[in-house]
């Protein structure tokens, strides 16, 4: 494991620092805007669009990240945050840290040997930092589950119109060790993707990422022919399954199939909160899907406080626009139990495989934790109290 939670995480600088003495440089870019550069120029022209591209003219994906320049953390001196604490309780799990990957559907096709989901799950085990694995992956979830070591993972529902197929996904996910199950809301239909459309491009219906669907064995029963006779049908099949349009009426059922926590992603109205909550589900992950499904809303992080006091005391994940360690500190500052990065780690994988993404989730909690260190706020409960975050 690379990242030991009895280190500071803000000692990766060290390392770097030190093997410069010895004349090593790092590889992976120190910046996001490298990052992302450098990754779009390894990434094939199909994948790129559909990682980069957001929904529209993309207003709502670029918000998503300018909201957090409108919050600044308040400095204070000789607090003596000599050592900071930035594990979470989630779901009774006890994390070293409050970080996340969010699901990213062709994770799978982002790694140059094109087993990304896999890539992905060796990241989590060396870091610590748990992976939400997608319903859209190149290897089936079992063996995306069997690479985590002994950091948790979270399987990340598509809901099918077929509930035989849910259940199905959802006991597999459970049988293979997976912790929780967040249920995604805002993907029952694509949004508009001018960059997708453009090149008339969908990885899903080219046959990408379909593993937990032709390895399912309700899935199969469903086909005349197995998906590897007839690999076309199948993505037929999976085209009149995929998108389930869930309404509140859904949500007993959903809850009825599993014991383990359900979270359910892509909620930012506090009422929409309290009808999850009353559902009786684990957390609520406030996202608007980095701004690939709708364009023309607000930032997710400006529905976070509303989100936030809405749960009251719900655990909150948090995604959409998370681009450095001053990012996560802010999310949690405005009161997220968790923080999920997204596109940052996809461009890490592109770059260098795995060791990319460890680079990325260190290079990110790094800078939490010196953050925390430097502005005197030495856990997480120091950061949410009152008077650490100011609005611009
Ligand atoms: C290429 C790509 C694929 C994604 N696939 C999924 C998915 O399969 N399931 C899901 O719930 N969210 C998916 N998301 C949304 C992410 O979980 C997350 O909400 C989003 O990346 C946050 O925005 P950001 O990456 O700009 O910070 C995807 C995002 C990207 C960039």
């Amino acid at each position: 494991m690379d990242v030991n939670p009895a280190v500071q995480f803000g000692a990766y600088q060290n390392e770097i620092y030190f093997l410069g003495l010895g004349g090593v440089l790092p590889t992976m870019p120190m910046t996001y805007a490298e990052l992302e550069s450098r990754a779009q120029a390894a990434l094939p022209p199909s994948v790129l669009s559909y990682v980069v591209g957001g929904a529209g003219d993309e207003a709502t994906q670029r918000a998503n990240v300018a909201a957090f320049q409108n919050w600044g953390l308040v400095p204070r001196m000789m607090v003596g945050a000599a050592r900071r604490d930035l594990s979470v309780d989630l779901f009774g799990l006890r994390l070293p840290s409050p970080l996340f990957m969010a699901p990213v559907g062709v994770i799978g096709l982002c790694a140059q040997d094109g087993h990304g989901d896999l890539a992905t799950a060796r990241a989590a085990a060396r870091t610590g930092v748990p992976m939400v694995a997608s319903t859209l992956t190149v290897d089936p979830l079992e063996q995306v589950a069997a690479e985590f070591g002994g950091t948790p993972g979270f399987f990340q529902l598509y809901t099918p119109t077929d509930r035989a197929l849910a259940e199905s996904l959802v006991h597999r996910a459970e049988a293979a060790g997976f912790k929780a199950v967040v249920v995604t809301l805002d993907t029952w239909i694509t949004g508009w993707r001018p960059r997708d459309l453009a090149g008339a491009n969908f990885p899903q219906l080219r046959g990408h990422c379909l593993a937990n669907y032709t390895s399912d064995p309700v899935f199969r029963a469903r086909l005349a022919k197995a998906p590897e006779e007839d690999p076309g049908a199948a993505v037929l099949e999976w085209t009149q399954v995929f998108g389930n349009p869930l309404t509140w009426d859904d949500l007993p059922w959903l809850r009825s199939l599993t014991d383990l926590p359900i979270v359910l992603k892509g909620i930012c109205h506090p009422e929409d909160v309290r009808r999850a909550k009353d559902g009786g589900v684990d957390g609520i992950y406030c996202s608007n899907h980095g701004g690939r499904q709708a364009n023309g809303g607000l930032p997710a992080l400006d529905a976070l406080p509303g989100v936030v006091a809405a749960a009251d005391g719900l655990p909150v994940l948090f995604d959409s626009g998370v681009r450095s360690g001053a990012d996560v500190v802010k999310a949690l500052a405005l009161g997220a139990t968790a923080v999920g990065v997204g596109r940052p780690y996809a461009y890490g994988l592109a770059l260098e495989g795995t060791d990319g993404i460890v680079h990325v989730l260190r290079a990110l909690l790094a800078e939490a934790d010196l953050l925390m260190a430097v502005d005197g706020y030495p856990t997480l409960a120091d950061l949410r109290a009152e008077g650490a975050l100011r609005r611009l």
